[in-house]
Formats: structure tokens, C-alpha cells, sequence
């Protein structure tokens, strides 16, 4: 069946980066006949380096691959001095907090702000080139000065998201052998003041932490507890800070930041991303992908505490010269109309968000687009899982007003950027479909057991053929890891190539859909999460013998979290309420409350292979409600798998 394509508009498409799909097409030739150059002259464009690179890609050592070898730079410099000639008082921030409170930061006060940044890290903290800084803060602009002032010190950044809980925090920070923690007491949800600095206090209370200062932002001014010698005040240590620090020339290949994320057993994994690649390929992706031009307002709803919250509301934009705008509020807060509501009054030109926020938004404030203007709106986007077509047409036509591109943007953490995604002046756009590579990705379906690209209309797994500049460059401390998460499961022409962990098919003209992972991670509104992960929390109640859990299809989250759980003293559960209660709570203090279960129940075993792999399979298709088709005779105990359906069935 041929679904609907969408054109774009044509008014829009005569000032574009890539007007029409003769400019992608002649791009991704130049790409296919002359890889290295095609990436050479974006460098030698894009970048201020401060000493030439000598070599554009070193493949020697693959999958550890080495891109503009030899050249020196420095990302906060990119990201802001080298804008002050010409934009020193042009919009770098707009924030907007949850009470509505306002700030606008240009770029001159940024590199101020920064270089302040910089110089206490440097002078009160003894940071140095390659120490690892955690941050653990809510969506306020220290936030982004934080980082910029460890990109310009050469300090290595790994932000944790605020919502993860004191456990999962120390983890990270222990992995990462971070020495300082940069945090705020606190910030505002729904009008009313939550806590950051506790969370850290409890992370560092087991004793034998690697941090030795945490700094703390005032930002809701609610007490919190200071350790003396330890903790130290944002505020009060910044006013004597001198307003210049020199960027540290850094490698191409120097880390940037690490950034943790699931994947498919119990201990995250710290992405490492380095210096010249990781912002090239951010700031050509915001020039393509979003189309900002010098007068445009971008606003991006992510948290920086994820990928998207690093590359697409803080590097991209600010190395393209860009206005960003960051929010620290809740988007249906105090009503569905919120977003729009911002539209209307900064005039926003691009705005990102993620299928979740497009749902709730839809399903709370269907009309809401209409009781604003909202005409400044030109290209909208969407990223983190796949959108279903009710939303996407929503979205297009309520709020693009059957004007707007929309582009679905298909990528994840170790791309460091955008993979996938229609370019908003060229692309004709399909509901719910990423379309095409962008380009210079050599993104290809390929069948797992042959290496070879699948043809239309099949599926396979979504692979990338070539290194990429803003690729992986390995996982924290650990390169075997690295090798086999990405680079084991599928070849091509006998060589590894690097395997998303997505299957992904091709319709009839080449277009890209993502149809979901293949692994055992699963996304919850947006949010990746391993089932191994969330696993090994609950099997921390001391009651639970055995546990398994798979994602099941939501509403709202698109997928939520389902977990069959074996009790230890023969599964009796006195009350089943009480028990759910205090798993949750298990996995709200060893991860946070975005890995809360939707559905906890309490199975009599688990359908297992007789070596004792977990059928996770059987038990996705129950959670699903349903048929079990797979050949259930081969397990240890085929009744198990009736016992479970009865049980599901009279729950229902
Ligand atoms: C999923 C977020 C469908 C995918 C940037 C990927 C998507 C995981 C899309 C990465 C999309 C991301 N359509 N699925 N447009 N974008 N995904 O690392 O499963 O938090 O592997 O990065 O999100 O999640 P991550």
C-alpha cells in the first residue's frame, strides 16, 4: 500500500541548506566516490581549529577509529568566542523557567559566564585536562555553562539525569571515577520546589567516593545540607572569578564527554564522545536537520541529561551561532497550551520534542495549537522512538498547520547525532517514517545472517557501513565491551560493522521506518531502559527469587515496563498491592522513578529453556495479550507458560 507522501513547501524549500533532493543526492555521491574529502572540506568549513588536522580518518585500529588526526580546537571556543565577533549581543539562551521567570543570555554574557565557569573549576576545584566532572543538575543555564566551562578546561563532562536516584547516581559517578560533582540544591516542577543536592548527598555518603568538592548552584534556595570542605556554593564562588580563561587546545580525539545509557545487561554504559567529530557533525545536522537561520528562535524540550539535551539543545546550536531555548518547566504545565503559549511569544521558528510529549500534548490539548499564534513555526521535530501515524498527523497538521516539515529524527546516543531523518527543504515526508540517511551516513538494512542490504518492502537491522566523525569512540574503561555491544552481531563482506541494536525496514521507494530495538532494551516515553537493568533493581527486594521483565505497548510512554516477578517462600503474596508498592520502590531507589513498573505480576515461574535462558519472547507476547506461537515443548517446564496466560487472563 503507498502511504501518504507530503512535499515540502516550496516557499520554505527556496532558502534551505539542501533545497531539493538533486543537492542530498549530489551530496551523498560526493560522500559514496571520495568519503575523506567529503568530510575534509565540512572541517576545514565548520571548524575554527586552532592547529590543522593531518589526517582525516584513521581506520587502522577499527572499530577504534581516529578522525582528524593531529588537529587541535576547542569546543567551548567554537561554541562561543568565535561568535562574539559577530553575535555578541545576539540571543545565546533564552530560558524560560517553570514559574515562567525569564532570562536572556547572549552570547557575550555566555562567554563570560563560561570563562567564570571555567576559572572556578580550574582555581577552587584543581580540575585539570581529562578529570571527569558529574553533573547533576535540573534545565537552568548553569547547567549549560557547566559544561562549556569543562569543554574549555578540557575536563571530561558526564551529566546524569536528575531523575535518576541516588544509587544510580553513585554508580555513575564511581564508574566514571568522577572528582567533583556540580549540582543545585534544588529547582521548581509544577510551581513548587524539588531537592537535587540530597540525592547527592546520599550518593556520597557510603564513604570511599572518588568526588572531593561538589558544587552547588542556589537555585530554589531551599535548605540543604554542606558538607564542610566539600561543598561549596555556585553563588558565592563565582563573584571573584576573572572573566577570561584561556580555551586548552585540545585533540581531535581528546574525550568530550562520557555519557551513560542502557543497554542489554545490569551496568550502564559510559558512551564516550570526543572533540572534533562530535561537533562537527552537531553543528551540520542543526544546519540541515533544522534549517536555523541567523534570525531564528530553536527550541528543543529535551533534558540535557540525555543525548538530544547535549547535542541538540547545547553543542549544535551554539556552534552554529543559534538562538536555544531552554525550559525547565513540565510541557503540560500549567496547561497543554503551555508549549504553544512559548511559541507564540518567542516567536519560535524550530521546535523538537520527542512522540511522548506529542501524545500527551495531543490527548490533553487537542485544540490548543489553534488558541495561539503560532506562525513562526517552520520545521518540527521529533526524535526518540518511533511516532505512531495519529500523532504524526496531529502534529503536522494542527500544529505545522500543513506547512510545516516534519522531521523524524532516527538516532541515539553513540551516533552522537542525527542518522536518519528527512532534510525539511528536500525530503517529501511520509507519516511516522525517518526516510533516508542523511548525508554522509552509510546507513543500510541489513540481514542479520548474510551482511547483505535488505531489499524493499523487508526488514532487517539498521547498520551503519562506514565510521562516522561523531561516532562512539568507546565505552568508559572498558574497549571489549565496546567491540562486542556494537560491532558482534553483524557483518558485511566478512568485516563488523557497526549495528544499532534497531530493526528497521524499507518501503518501496528506500524509505527508512524503525520499527524498534531487537535487544532487551526497551523505551519508555523516549527514555532508554534495560530490562536487565531494571532486573537487577528488583531482584534487590528480598522477597523476589526470580524476575523478568519486557516492554509492552503504551498509550502514552509507547512502551511501558512489565515485569513477571517468582517470590521466594512458595509465591504466596499476602497482599498483592502492598508487594507491587514495594517493588516499585525498590527500583524507584536504585534508579529512579522512570523505571517504576506499569504492571507487576506475580508469575508461579518463569518459561525457561532447559539451560536456562528466560524466554523473554513468550513472555512479551503475553504481556501483549497475545497468542503464545512459539514451540513451547522445548522448555524446562511448558505448563508454566499456561499457568501464566490464566493467571494474565483473570487479572484482565
Ligand atoms: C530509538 C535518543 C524510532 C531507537 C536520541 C534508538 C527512535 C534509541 C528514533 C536511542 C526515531 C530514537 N524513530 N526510534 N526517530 N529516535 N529512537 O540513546 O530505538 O536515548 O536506538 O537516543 O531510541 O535512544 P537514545
Amino acid at each position: 500500500m503507498l502511504k501518504e507522501i507530503y512535499q515540502p513547501n516550496p516557499e520554505f524549500s527556496a532558502n534551505a541548506a539542501i533545497k531539493n533532493m538533486d543537492e542530498y543526492n549530489a551530496l551523498m555521491d560526493k560522500a559514496k566516490e571520495d568519503y575523506e574529502g567529503f568530510w575534509k572540506s565540512f572541517a576545514d568549513e565548520k571548524i575554527d581549529w586552532f592547529k590543522p588536522y593531518t589526517k582525516v580518518l584513521d581506520e587502522s585500529n577499527a572499530p577504534f577509529v581516529r578522525w582528524f588526526e593531529g588537529g587541535k580546537l576547542n569546543v567551548a571556543y567554537q561554541c562561543v568566542d568565535r561568535h562574539i565577533e559577530k553575535r555578541k549581543n545576539k540571543a545565546a539562551i533564552i530560558f524560560e523557567g517553570d514559574r515562567g521567570d525569564k532570562q536572556v543570555i547572549t552570547y557575550l554574557e555566555l562567554y563570560y559566564n563560561v570563562n567564570r565557569f571555567a576559572n572556578l573549576l580550574k582555581e577552587d576545584f584543581g580540575v585539570k585536562k581529562g578529570d571527569r566532572v558529574v553533573i547533576y543538575m535540573p534545565m537552568i543555564p548553569e547547567a549549560a555553562y557547566a559544561m562549556l566551562a569543562c569543554a574549555r578546561i578540557g575536563a571530561i563532562h558526564s551529566i546524569v539525569f536528575g531523575g535518576f536516584s541516588a544509587e544510580a547516581l553513585r554508580d555513575r559517578i564511581e564508574d566514571a571515577e568522577a572528582k567533583v560533582v556540580i549540582t543545585a540544591d534544588g529547582a521548581y516542577r509544577k510551581e513548587k520546589p524539588y531537592m537535587l543536592k540530597p540525592v547527592v548527598d546520599e550518593a556520597l555518603s557510603h564513604g570511599n567516593s572518588p568526588v572531593q568538592k561538589v558544587l552547588v548552584v542556589e537555585r530554589n534556595n531551599e535548605d540543604v545540607e554542606w558538607v564542610a570542605g566539600r561543598d561549596y556554593s555556585y553563588n558565592e564562588l563565582i563573584k571573584s572569578k576573572a572573566a577570561k580563561c584561556d580555551p586548552e587546545p585540545m585533540d581531535s580525539e581528546d574525550p568530550l564527554f562520557l555519557l551513560y545509557t542502557s543497554g542489554s545487561t545490569g551496568k550502564p554504559k559510559g558512551v564516550q564522545h570526543n572533540q572534533a567529530g562530535y561537533i562537527l557533525w552537531a553543528q551540520m545536522t542543526m544546519e540541515w536537520v533544522f534549517d536555523v537561520k541567523e534570525n531564528d528562535t530553536y527550541w528543543c524540550t529535551a533534558d540535557i541529561g540525555w543525548i538530544t539535551g547535549h547535542t541538540y539543545i547545547v553543542y549544535g546550536p551554539l556552534a552554529m551561532g543559534a538562538t536555544t531555548v531552554m525550559f525547565e518547566g513540565v510541557i503540560t504545565y500549567p496547561d497543554a497550551g503551555r508549549p504553544w503559549k512559548m511559541v507564540e511569544e518567542y516567536k519560535i521558528n524550530q521546535f523538537y520534542t520527542a512522540p511522548t510529549a506529542i501524545r500527551v500534548l495531543h490527548k490533553t490539548g487537542e485544540n490548543e495549537p489553534n488558541n495561539y499564534d503560532i506562525s513562526s513555526l517552520k520545521v518540527l521535530g521529533t526524535v526518540g522512538e518511533p511516532i505512531d501515524p495519529p500523532a504524526w498527523k496531529w502534529y503536522y497538521e494542527v500544529v505545522g498547520q500543513s506547512k510545516c516539515a516534519i522531521v523524524d529524527t532516527y538516532w541515539q546516543t553513540e551516533t552522537g547525532g542525527h542518522i536518519v531523518s528527512p532534510l525539511p527543504g528536500a525530503t517529501p515526508i511520509k507519516p511516522a517514517c525517518a526516510t533516508l540517511p542523511l548525508p554522509g551516513i552509510m546507513a543500510e538494512i541489513l540481514d542479520p545472517q548474510t551482511g547483505a542490504k535488505v531489499g524493499a518492502g523487508e526488514s532487517g537491522y539498521m547498520c551503519i557501513t562506514r565510521p562516522w566523525p561523531s561516532q562512539i569512540r568507546g565505552v568508559w574503561g572498558d574497549p571489549e565491551r565496546f567491540k562486542k555491544s556494537y560491532f558482534g552481531d553483524v557483518k558485511k563482506d566478512g568485516v563488523p560493522v557497526y549495528f544499532t541494536g534497531d530493526g528497521a525496514n524499507y518501503d518501496e521507494n528506500g524509505y527508512i521506518t524503525i520499527t524498534g530495538r531487537t535487544d532487551d532494551v526497551i523505551n519508555v516515553s523516549g527514555h532508554r531502559m534495560g530490562t536487565a537493568e531494571v532486573e537487577a533493581a528488583i531482584k534487590k527486594h528480598p522477597n523476589v527469587a526470580e524476575v523478568a521483565v519486557v516492554g509492552k505497548p503504551h498509550e502514552i510512554k509507547g512502551e511501558g515496563i512489565f515485569a513477571y516477578v517468582v517470590l521466594k517462600s512458595d509465591n504466596s503474596v499476602a497482599d498483592e498491592v502492598e508487594e507491587v508498592k514495594a517493588i516499585n520502590k525498590v527500583i524507584q531507589k536504585e534508579i529512579g522513578n522512570i523505571a517504576i513498573c506499569d504492571d507487576i505480576v506475580f508469575a508461579p515461574g518463569l518459561p525457561k529453556t532447559r539451560s536456562g535462558k528466560i524466554m523473554r519472547r513468550i513472555l512479551r507476547a503475553i504481556a501483549k495479550s497475545e497468542a503464545v506461537t512459539q514451540d513451547i515443548s522445548t522448555l524446562e517446564d511448558p505448563s508454566v507458560v499456561e499457568k501464566i496466560e490464566n493467571m494474565i487472563k483473570c487479572k484482565c
